[in-house]
């Protein structure tokens, strides 16, 4: 390499630069003279977060070389347009209109933001939109709609006709908070482009920092290894070491990340994923080597040369084949279907073959078969992590997680460093959506910084971290529901099949999901279910948002529309029929916490008697329109596992440090938690001036849990107020004045409160019986009712969602924005569930394009949210949780309003244009559509419930929570 000096005009002043002209994108100079808004997300020109103004023209600068660039050019990044004291309306726009979530798109959007106000200043809602298109803007956390929204306000400034203040959030002078939309604390960081991500860590670590690349040798999904020849790649440029299973193994390490199978009737004995494969590969995406080096590019030089020889071994891609009898094991020490859970209600807790009689001999009943895919969360950041022995000689990783202490617990004792030396802190982050729960990324780091006994730095290309992370598991269901003359359901019946991959860690616990949330929330007196959970040579499962209940939303809410449809009633009518009222119960034979249904179920009414009315007026041959719904819902905390430690403190400042580790993934961690600090201490009167938030280090932060089952608000919440009263009665006076911290310490009163919330303790937390599918495993839910309006293209089978309508009931609202920005997101995911996304084919699904991403054009800018806001009584400020509900079945309203607009039901996702095409023809054809058969998940439903019943296992219930003691670290072997 010949290295180039040139001179370009970045952000108003002459720089000059010395670049490599073959090999370096703009993107990749700008970063490294500091400019870190420049984002590099996807690296392929898909993804616009690395979006800067070309002489004049918005690019995509990590496709474009600098050496096709002229000297002097004139470049504006991000810090160009506005600085902290000095931010440009779009700024305050963004920070102002829900438009920062993880924060990682923004700087992107909004220099592609201000290039269109530059040539436009008074664009359309359509114009934005266009520009977004045009310029291949992906927000995967907002739905679009609030960036929209952003740029219009923000243009308003521009064109004189509103103010900086005029855009901008206020506290409320009475300080009545909760429930505002307060703007989160990390937002200017993250809008000025000052947001270190896990990238831009990478960049500002010691110079002494090492650069790790992963062999990942993408040859096959099943295979035993021959042999691994590392010889070659030793001896390239800059190596300073290559690492095997053997040398974690030579370091103290396991090489086995630890894992927890809790269910009774969990087959699995030893934990199921290494961090580098030793004599097999289990999935396309596992790593075997690590190659450390002086420089990213070395690193990666070095990666390629390890040679790996293989033997192939059968490989089996979906559920279906997994579980078939001639299978060989994925894992030794299991069955390739390694857990199931039954649920029986009313005469099926006798007899479960009663179910089917009850359904025969009901008036009308009907049944299907579906798929839904493997869908890949496709955040716009991928794997990056730091990992450095501390001062304290700690192994700290800088990372992306979900739970820090989780992580720990998962890393255990695979690297050989003990668990009490194991630090996690989180970097800004671009977002997760669940695939950060494993830390297998944080672990091949880790290996790296032991085997050097130094600093690393481990980036994945986006590619890389496709094949190398987790995605929601695919399902396969049967299932049959039935109803009386009046269309009041009589009894229901499925069988799921949940494809969990490579590994089994959390496919005993996503397996309980389709058994609580299928047919929810309605009242259903008769059920025979199963869900059924096998290891497959796919990626592993893992969390996602509203983790195992779309699954079971696809074929409920489908059957629910096909029998409405059979018993010729209104899908609305019919559920309104159905929907549990105060005393049913739900299908774990237990009273729902809350009856919303009926409210939820008014309030959507008049809007969709004007879809219905619209759709009708506005269909024609060429554009058929319809309207689908579905209801759906979530639990809220792990259940009664689930515990939150918070600690407050007054310090010397008089500030309120609070400590948690509510990691913010782009969903308000941060917000958040500031929102339960200031309504704990209200009666103090506490501004949000005052409240100083130290989170996500788990050196200095107590175990809060993870972010994730929409526990965080709930029971942070709980843990914040308990805090709270101690350090409030602490500080109280006699005359109800509070003391300052200099009369805390003269009086010699403690100052720092640690406080633990546990539900544990909270007897009315049942597990489910893993005999029968009883059982109440959440202290509260959230529920939603989503409408979807569409339009389909007959001569191409592409569907348009036009309008999307949720009504929406999470409890008293915290953050009104956070709340909705993940009714936005979670909808705009469910739109992508629907129609495009999917990871199964992993030669094709590569990127965030290539696995189907949303863009702005794919989500309807008309989304309306409608809020119920009942008080949970038990819930912290009458709040519940948030998040998860609102990816759990918008996905059917959108394939119910499919059918309705063309007839074509949509039985495998993602309803791709094709598929929809082919329907119509045949259609046309005047013949029937043919509905898939009915699958074969290992076993007949019935002859499995069967044999569960005649071989019940002990249920450990409640005591099972008592056993595992304090530390969530003891549910992992
Ligand atoms: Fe450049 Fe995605 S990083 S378009
Ligand atoms: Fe847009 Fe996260 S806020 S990708």
């Amino acid at each position: 390499m010949k290295p180039r000096k040139m001179w370009l005009n970045i952000n108003g002043a002459d720089r000059m630069l010395i670049c490599d002209p073959e090999k370096d994108s703009l993107a990749l100079v700008l970063r490294r003279i500091g400019l870190t808004s420049v984002k590099v997300g996807c690296d392929t020109g898909v993804c616009g977060s690395c979006s800067v103004i070309l002489n004049g023209k918005l690019i995509r600068s990590c496709t474009k070389k600098v050496r096709t660039i002229e000297e002097y050019s004139k470049i504006t990044t991000l810090e160009g347009i506005g600085t902290p004291d000095n931010l440009h309306p779009l700024q305050v726009a963004w920070m102002n209109h829900g438009a920062v979530q993880c924060g990682f798109c923004s700087p992107g959007f909004i220099v592609s933001s201000y290039a269109l106000l530059l040539q436009n200043d008074n664009p359309t809602r359509q114009e934005v939109r266009d520009w977004f298109q045009k310029h291949r803007n992906v927000c995967r956390c907002t739905g679009y709609k609030q960036l929209v929204d952003a740029v219009m306000a923000a243009a308003k400034v521009v064109r004189g006709e509103a103010t900086i203040e005029d855009i901008t959030y206020k506290v409320p002078e009475d300080n009545e908070c909760y429930g505002k939309p307060l703007v989160r604390p990390a937002a200017l960081a993250k809008v000025t482009g000052l947001a270190d991500y896990g990238e831009d860590m990478a960049l500002k670590m010691p110079r002494e920092t090492l650069h790790v690349a992963v062999v990942q040798p993408r040859v096959a999904h099943h295979a035993k290894i021959l042999n691994i020849d590392t010889a070659e790649a030793a001896k390239m440029p800059g190596v300073v070491k290559i690492i095997t299973h053997e040398e974690i193994k030579a370091n103290g390490g396991t090489n086995q990340m630890a894992e927890a199978n809790l269910h009774e009737r969990s087959t699995v004995t030893l934990p199921s994923r290494k961090i580098l494969c030793d004599d097999k590969i289990f999935r396309y995406g596992d790593v075997v080597a690590l190659a450390v080096a002086n420089t990213l590019d070395q690193a990666r030089a070095a990666a390629a040369k390890v040679k790996v020889d293989f033997e192939p071994l059968p490989e089996y891609l979906n559920f279906l084949d997994a579980v078939m009898p001639d299978a060989i094991r994925v894992h030794d020490d299991t069955p390739n279907l390694f857990c199931v859970q039954p649920v029986l209600k009313g005469d099926a807790l006798e007899d479960a073959e009663k179910v089917p009689e009850i359904l025969d001999n009901s008036a009308c009943s009907v049944e299907g078969s579906f798929y839904s895919t493997r869908e890949p969360h496709l955040s716009i950041e991928g794997c990056t992590v730091q990992a450095y022995f501390d001062e304290d000689d700690s192994l700290t990783f800088q990372c992306k997680s979900q739970g820090l202490y989780t992580s720990i617990s998962r890393i255990g004792v695979s690297l050989g460093v003990p668990r009490e030396k194991l630090r996690i802190v989180d970097n800004f982050n671009g977002a997760s959506f669940g695939w950060s729960t494993n830390a297998g990324d944080l672990c091949l780091a880790g290996a790296a910084a032991v085997a050097v006994n130094g600093p690393v730095a481990l980036s994945l290309t986006y590619e890389e971290h496709q094949h190398f992370s987790g995605k929601r598991c695919p399902s396969f269901s049967n299932g049959r529901v039935a109803c009386d003359e009046e269309g009041k359901i009589t009894g229901a019946e499925f069988d799921v099949g949940l494809d969990h991959g490579a590994y089994s860690w959390g496919g005993d616990h996503v397996m309980e999901k389709p058994v609580r949330f299928s047919f929810f929330p309605y009242k259903v007196p008769h059920v025979a279910g199963l869900c059924r959970v096998a290891n497959t040579n796919h990626t592993f499962g893992t969390a996602y948002r509203s983790y195992g209940s779309p699954q079971a939303y696809t074929m409920s809410e489908a059957l629910m529309d096909m029998l409405a449809e059979k018993m010729n009633i209104d899908p609305f009518e019919f559920r309104w029929k159905n929907i549990a009222r105060p005393g049913d119960t739900n299908i774990n034979s237990h009273v729902f916490k809350d009856y919303p249904m009926e409210e939820m179920m008014e309030k959507l009414r008049p809007h969709y008697d004007n879809a219905v009315a619209r759709a009708k007026a506005e269909d024609t041959p060429e554009k058929r329109r319809g309207v689908g719904i579905a209801w759906g819902g979530f639990n809220v905390t792990e259940g009664g596992t689930d515990q939150a430690t918070i600690v407050l403190e007054l310090d010397a400042d008089n500030m309120i440090l609070k400590y948690d580790t509510w990691q913010d993934l782009g969903q308000g961690g941060d917000v958040g938690s500031l929102m339960v600090t200031l309504e704990a201490l209200k009666p103090m009167g506490v501004t949000p001036d005052r409240v100083r938030l130290c989170q996500n280090d788990t050196k200095i932060c107590p175990d809060s849990g993870m972010s994730a089952a929409s526990r965080s608000h709930y029971m942070n919440g709980h843990a914040t107020k308990l805090a709270a009263e101690k350090l409030m009665a602490a500080m109280r006076k006699e005359d109800g004045t509070y003391r300052t911290y200099e009369e805390m310490k003269q009086e010699g009163i403690e100052t720092r409160y640690e406080e633990t919330y546990t539900c544990m303790t909270d007897t009315s937390i049942t597990r489910l019986d893993p005999n029968t599918g009883i059982g109440d495993p959440t202290p509260a839910f959230t529920y939603v009712l989503n409408m979807a309006e569409v339009e389909v293209d007959t001569a191409t089978g592409k569907t348009t969602v036009l309008r999307f309508v949720c009504v929406y009931d999470v409890g008293k609202i915290g953050n009104i924005d956070a709340v909705n920005g993940q009714a936005y997101g979670g909808i705009s995911h469910s739109i992508g569930f629907a129609l495009s996304e999917d990871y199964s084919d992993v030669k094709k699904h590569t990127n965030i394009a290539r696995s189907g991403v949303p863009y702005i054009k794919d989500i309807p800018d008309e989304i309306i949210l409608i809020p119920c806001e009942n008080p949970r009584e038990d819930g912290p400020f009458g709040s519940s949780g948030a998040s998860e509900a609102f990816q759990s079945s918008g996905h059917v309203a959108v394939i119910n309003a499919i059918y309705n607009a063309c007839g074509v039901r949509i039985f495998d996702l993602p309803a791709k244009p094709e598929k929809i095409k082919a329907g119509l023809e045949t259609l046309a054809a005047g013949k029937k559509i043919k509905p898939p058969k009915k699958y074969f998940l290992g076993s007949d439903l019935y002859d499995e419930l069967e044999n569960i019943k005649a071989n019940p296992v002990k249920f450990r219930g409640h005591d099972m929570f008592e056993s595992l003691g304090e530390s969530d670290g003891s549910k992992f072997y």
